[in-house]
């Protein structure tokens, strides 16, 4: 395999299995470089990776350089992937905080390389929560992680923290490094999250969307080369890196959003929960309690999807989601129709892993011919990844 590597090594007592990882790599036919921590160096010798990966080893970041080839921005840009192995809570910690202070956080900060991290630590390092959270950001960035495996650790204790066994470590770059970039080129717009539509400066009418499903579509189609606009409704989520995101609160300025970026787009796909209506007066103050009752007038708010449907052109694929309570199929088919979709999403709001907030969901994908297809329960993630094959094979090149 033609590409390049570069291994960060980080200073734990599992740094002598970095030689491994670095051996298997290079018996994949890859070129590896490696940068090793200052407390890296501590547990194993530079020489060892040196005649491992058969490539200069970096190891401080203000020596001369031997070739401008091991430069930090040159290493950067050379990565088809980042490997870092072991990597210790204070180096995850480091890159979750954007500090940049050696040779290795620097480069890492300059790669637009997919990063791979195989976390190796004390279990109660790596279950405290400050490590889960910094571990959490990465994985929202789009960064990936090998789980540590369960067992003795060199401290004597029992549980997690062990390194993954090397072979598990190079199974998971080697997928990396074939992950396809198929939609290069493309441009992908979606939609995710709730829209809020205000009552009075303290209150809203919303709904339960977390934009786990639109997030994981768009770092999907990112990873796969696509460039892609997400516009997104009020969440806690963090964007993969790559994904350029547009934030909006209300229905009528996610319509403004995504009309002015429809014409750029090859493929639009709309997971966001719109709100049908908002209310037809906001008030300038806090609307105060008295002892009858009260009322909201509502007025309807645009179709967004629908009047992408008006405007769809030829070469372009639209795919719209469909969060029903019953009569899924009926309703989902409806709108393909009067939306003028290529396909739908459509997912039971009543099922247990399925719709709103979870990491899962549980789909029909309903074509324009009414062929369906039923999916199992899968993660966002891999569903996102169905919906990309599916609207790629709808182009028209
Ligand atoms: O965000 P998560 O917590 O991960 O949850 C995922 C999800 C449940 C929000 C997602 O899977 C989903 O079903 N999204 C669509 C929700 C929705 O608004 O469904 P709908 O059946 O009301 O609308 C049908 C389609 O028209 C949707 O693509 C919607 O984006 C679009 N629409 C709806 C109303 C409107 N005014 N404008 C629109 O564009």
């Amino acid at each position: 395999m033609n590409k390049n590597v570069v291994v960060g090594v980080t200073g734990g007592i599992a740094a002598y299995k970095a030689a491994d990882v670095v051996s298997r790599l290079k018996k994949h036919g890859l070129d590896v470089n490696v940068i090793m921590t200052k407390s890296a160096q501590r547990f194993i010798n530079p020489l060892t990776f040196q005649s491992l990966s058969q490539n200069y080893v970096v190891t401080d970041m203000f020596e001369e350089p031997k070739t401008w080839e091991v430069e930090h921005i040159a290493l950067a840009q050379k990565a088809d992937l980042f490997l870092v192995v072991p990597t210790t809570a204070n180096v995850i910690g480091k890159i979750a905080s954007g500090i940049a202070d050696d040779m290795l956080s620097t480069t890492i900060m300059a790669t637009k390389a997919p990063i791979l991290i195989a976390p190796a630590m004390n279990t109660n390092m790596y279950e405290n929560p400050i490590v889960q959270e910094n571990i959490q950001k990465l994985k929202n960035l789009g960064m990936h992680f090998v789980e540590p495996a369960e067992g003795r650790l060199a401290c004597g204790d029992y549980g997690k923290g062990k390194l993954a066994e090397p072979e598990v470590i190079v199974n998971r770059a080697i997928e990396l490094l074939n992950q396809q970039k198929d939609l290069k080129g493309k441009k992908i717009l979606v939609t995710a999250g709730p829209t809020k539509e205000p009552i009075d400066p303290v209150r809203y009418i919303t709904n339960h969307s977390s934009g786990k499903m639109g997030y994981a579509v768009a770092e999907k189609a990112v990873a796969r080369g696509a460039e892609v606009v997400l516009i997104s409704g009020p969440t806690n989520l963090t964007q993969s890196a790559g994904v350029k995101k547009v934030d909006v609160n209300t229905t009528n300025e996610m319509y403004k959003e995504v009309l002015k970026r429809f014409e750029w787009a090859d493929i639009v796909i709309k997971s966001a929960a719109v709100a049908d209506y908002r209310p037809s007066n906001v008030s300038d103050n806090k609307i105060k309690k008295s002892d009858s009752d009260f009322s909201i007038k509502l007025t309807r708010n645009p179709d967004i999807l629908m009047e992408l449907g008006k405007r769809k052109k030829n070469h372009q694929v639209l795919v719209g989601f469909a969060a029903e309570t019953q009569n899924l199929l009926e309703n989902a088919k409806k709108k393909i129709q009067k939306k003028n979709l290529d396909f739908i999403v459509a997912n039971d709001l009543t099922e247990e892993g399925a719709g709103f907030k979870s990491d899962t969901n549980i789909v029909t994908i309903i074509d324009q011919d009414g062929q369906l297809e039923q999916c199992k329960k899968m993660e966002k993630k891999e569903l996102a990844e169905k919906i990309l094959d599916k609207a790629k094979n709808l182009l028209k090149e």
